[in-house]
């Protein structure tokens, strides 16, 4: 089967990818863009399917000048094309898994039998075989799965040429009063800015630091 991509286009992108810090004011995202980069945080899948998190795209400028304050002052929080904030649910309830066994139902023509006994399976796995563990670190557990997505759109952007810059050094607690989000039962876990860098941004010829083959993999 030929692929998508070679394995050289492949590792130029990942190398050419850097957090970015200055972007070019000249180049906005086009709307094409801004659609495939929602379809490809759809995409990314989550453990057991359950999509719990959440991404708020933030456009109106007031709530970005307040997010950069709550942001320890990051320009790339007004200056970015496209900021995402990934969010995960305050709470995890048995709805949650009804509402993905719906759509199943809706998507794949699932009986009501089968329906019936994913969510005996699922409920058992989650809320009682794991029930000291699921229910004392849901919030860590859907925070993977938003990390999952961060790093699936940041490697996708690489492959559109566009650039980005995750931010996690903020504060979720203004985060979540300036967006709204307790009201939403949704807490923030960190954001990335999108946009095309600058040709003035010195970072883009630094080399990788990163630590080598040897080092970073065991061998078994
Ligand atoms: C999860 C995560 C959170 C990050 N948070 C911030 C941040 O708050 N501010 C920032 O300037 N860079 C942030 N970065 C960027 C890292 O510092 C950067 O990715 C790392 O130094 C490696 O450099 P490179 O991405 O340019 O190769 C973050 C990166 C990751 C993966």
């Amino acid at each position: 089967m030929k692929k998508h991509i070679t394995n050289q286009e492949l590792l130029e992108a990942l190398n050419s990818r850097y957090a970015t810090k200055v972007f070019d004011e000249n180049k906005l995202l086009l709307p094409e863009d801004e659609e495939t980069i929602k379809e490809i945080l759809r995409l990314t899948p989550t453990s057991l399917w359950l999509q719990l998190h959440r991404y708020i795209i933030v456009k109106d400028k007031k709530l970005r000048e307040k997010l950069k304050e709550a942001s320890f002052w990051k320009q790339q929080i007004t200056w970015s094309s496209l900021l995402v904030v990934f969010a995960v649910k305050t709470g995890f309830w048995k709805h949650d898994i009804q509402k993905y066994l719906d759509k199943l139902q809706e998507v794949r023509w699932v009986d009501d039998e089968k329906k019936e006994s994913i969510m005996d399976r699922i409920s058992t796995f989650i809320l009682e075989d794991n029930e000291k563990y699921w229910i004392e670190n849901y919030e860590e557990w859907q925070t993977r799965q938003a990390y999952i997505a961060l790093w699936n759109i940041i490697t996708s952007l690489s492959l559109m040429w566009l650039d980005s810059c995750p931010i996690e050094w903020l504060n979720p607690i203004e985060y979540d009063k300036i967006l709204g989000l307790r009201e939403k039962w949704l807490k923030t876990k960190v954001a990335l800015a999108i946009w095309y860098r600058s040709e003035d941004d010195g970072y883009q010829n630094e080399k990788k630091v990163r630590y080598s083959q040897e080092e970073m993999f065991i061998e078994m």
